[in-house]
């Protein structure tokens, strides 16, 4: 088990970092999950790593902790009601002849990306709308603190029971089945993986590295992690990024309810800045 001064030098250096807060009851968790860095460098115990990680090098290993530390967990077309909404509402809305975004590219950003399951099932839906509207153009920016998940993002390969949720044809036309050792994974095509830009990026960090608005931003099962200073602070950040009008989808077991925000509710887990 883990020592009450490594688990505070753990919660705090994490926090510092990411803003992720373990709370003070997530002993077990915590051990077990740097259980996984102790034997990749061949340390005794988590009284060895902290030491490590207090070193002028740990800042290396500092984003393996925080990798270890973060929670994935996703897969394609997850909450689909945020899905329906886009397709049926949202596009709709900003290239409908009277929209001031017209002839704008529709900018989205999947903030939180973990392996890329929700910013590449964005792009198979704006795929598939732009093949019926002719001249439209779309870009997709997707991000997250976790190197390792990004990597795993850019590769594009996903097992069977990722896919579950895509519609059989849309699994024929924009994933390559994987044969011999890929057999059971589902690989995205290149055509349309190529036009999400992967970036790692930490959402409490620097400033955010765009120069454009956008249309929407998925932050979506996140802010579960933050406390409500930094939902606040976050949910500030995303909404400066925004076109007038534009949409921030969370989780729809995050709710803005309690922190101070410019947002408007239009449905549950989906909140507009007023144009
Ligand atoms: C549970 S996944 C959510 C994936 C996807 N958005 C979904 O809803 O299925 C949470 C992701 O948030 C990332 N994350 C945690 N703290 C972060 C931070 N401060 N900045 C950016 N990403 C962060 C984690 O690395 C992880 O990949």
């Amino acid at each position: 088990m883990i020592k009450r001064e490594d688990y505070e030098f753990i919660r705090t250096l994490v926090y510092d970092y990411s803003r992720i807060n373990l709370g003070s009851d997530k002993q077990e968790l915590v051990s077990a999950r740097i259980g996984k860095r102790l034997r990749a460098l061949n340390l005794p115990s988590i009284t060895a790593y902290c030491d490590l990680l207090r070193r002028p090098d740990g800042d290396d290993e500092l984003s393996n902790l925080i990798d270890v530390i973060s929670t994935n967990h996703t897969f394609f077309f997850r909450e689909p009601a945020h899905f329906d909404f886009l397709e049926n509402h949202v596009v709709p809305e900003c290239t409908s002849d009277k929209s001031v975004h017209k002839r704008s590219t529709f900018r989205v950003w999947s903030s939180a990306s973990s392996s890329g399951e929700e910013v590449y099932s964005i792009a198979i839906l704006l795929s598939e709308i732009g093949a019926a509207k002719r001249g439209w153009q779309w870009q997709l920016e997707a991000t997250d603190i976790s190197t390792r998940i990004l990597k795993r993002a850019r590769e594009a390969i996903y097992p069977e029971e990722s896919v579950g949720k895509v519609r059989p044809e849309l699994i024929k036309k924009y994933f390559q089945k994987g044969v011999g050792p890929q057999d059971g994974n589902y690989r995205v095509k290149p055509d349309l993986a190529n036009r999400v830009t992967f970036r790692h990026l930490n959402l409490l960090g620097a400033a955010y590295p765009f120069s454009e608005p956008f249309h929407v931003i998925f932050c979506r099962n996140v802010m579960i992690y933050f406390d409500r200073p930094t939902q606040e602070e976050l949910v500030r950040r995303l909404s400066e990024r925004l076109v007038p009008g534009g949409y921030l989808m969370v989780g729809h077991s995050e709710s803005l309810t309690g922190i101070h925000h410019r947002l408007k509710m239009v449905k549950p887990a989906i909140y507009q800045l007023p144009a």
